[in-house]
């Protein structure tokens, strides 16, 4: 089937989870929406964001024409999946959700979270950790206020400012692994590893990438002639 798979994001940060899923699917054609009007969507309340998502999804679809929709974004994800999967039931939807399983299975004793507000206060976030954490784990969650939209902006002082207070709320413990739970981050990996040298830096983006590759199969939507051609939209020009 040679319709589109849309991917969306409030900005650059989805981009991180296109390459991983262009990389097992080369031969599936794309839309990535960046929504950079809207960002930062983790400083917003649920309803707004599920507002401005769920516009973005009827445009994908209708307009578009997709025939799956990716949530390249964690704080989409975690405030909206269910509401968004109620509401277009024949379409596959794929989320993006904080790697803390793949923390916690791989036995990393000290878990960093780092993740949007929004993220970091949604039910699903805690529902992740009660789900995997296990006896003599550890798990720490940071929200990064101001840090997705520092990213995005390219302000390097603002990203360099919100690290080194993380780097301090965590100077009494030993953390082994960081689970960037914002797609925005993995873009930042070379200035994160400089605060914290000598630890794993974990995102959700392989794991979104294989139940793209489930599902596409699942529904039986396969395309075969595709290129890997990524029609980009963007909210502003900037
Ligand atoms: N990249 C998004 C995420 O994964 C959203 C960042 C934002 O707009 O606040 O959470």
């Amino acid at each position: 089937m040679n319709q589109k798979i849309g991917i969306l994001d409030s900005g650059i940060g989805g981009t991180t989870v296109l390459a991983e899923i262009k990389k097992l699917l080369p031969k599936e054609d794309y839309i990535y929406y960046a929504d950079n009007k809207n960002n930062p969507y983790g400083e917003k309340t649920e309803e707004e964001i599920y507002k401005i998502v769920d516009n973005i999804v009827k445009f994908l679809i209708y307009d578009k024409h997709c025939k799956m929709i990716v949530i390249a974004c964690n704080t989409a994800t975690t405030r909206c999946m269910k509401q968004l999967k109620e509401k277009y039931k024949d379409i596959p939807f794929v989320g993006t959700v904080p790697a803390i399983k793949v923390a916690c299975d791989n036995n990393y004793k000290n878990t960093l979270v780092l993740a949007t507000p929004a993220t970091i206060d949604s039910e699903r976030t805690h529902e992740l950790i009660k789900e995997n954490k296990k006896i003599g784990q550890e798990i720490t969650l940071i929200s990064c206020d101001g840090l997705a939209n520092a990213i995005e902006t390219k302000n390097e002082e603002k990203i360099n400012e919100i690290l080194e207070k993380v780097k301090y709320k965590t100077k009494n413990k030993k953390i082994d692994s960081i689970v960037l739970g914002c797609t925005h981050y993995p873009l930042i990996k070379k200035e994160i590893n400089e605060f914290f040298p000598n630890t794993i830096l974990l995102d959700g983006s392989l794991g979104v990438a294989k139940q793209v590759k489930r599902l596409l199969h699942q529904y039986n939507i396969e395309n075969l002639n595709g290129t890997g051609e990524v029609e980009f939209i963007y909210s502003k020009k900037n």
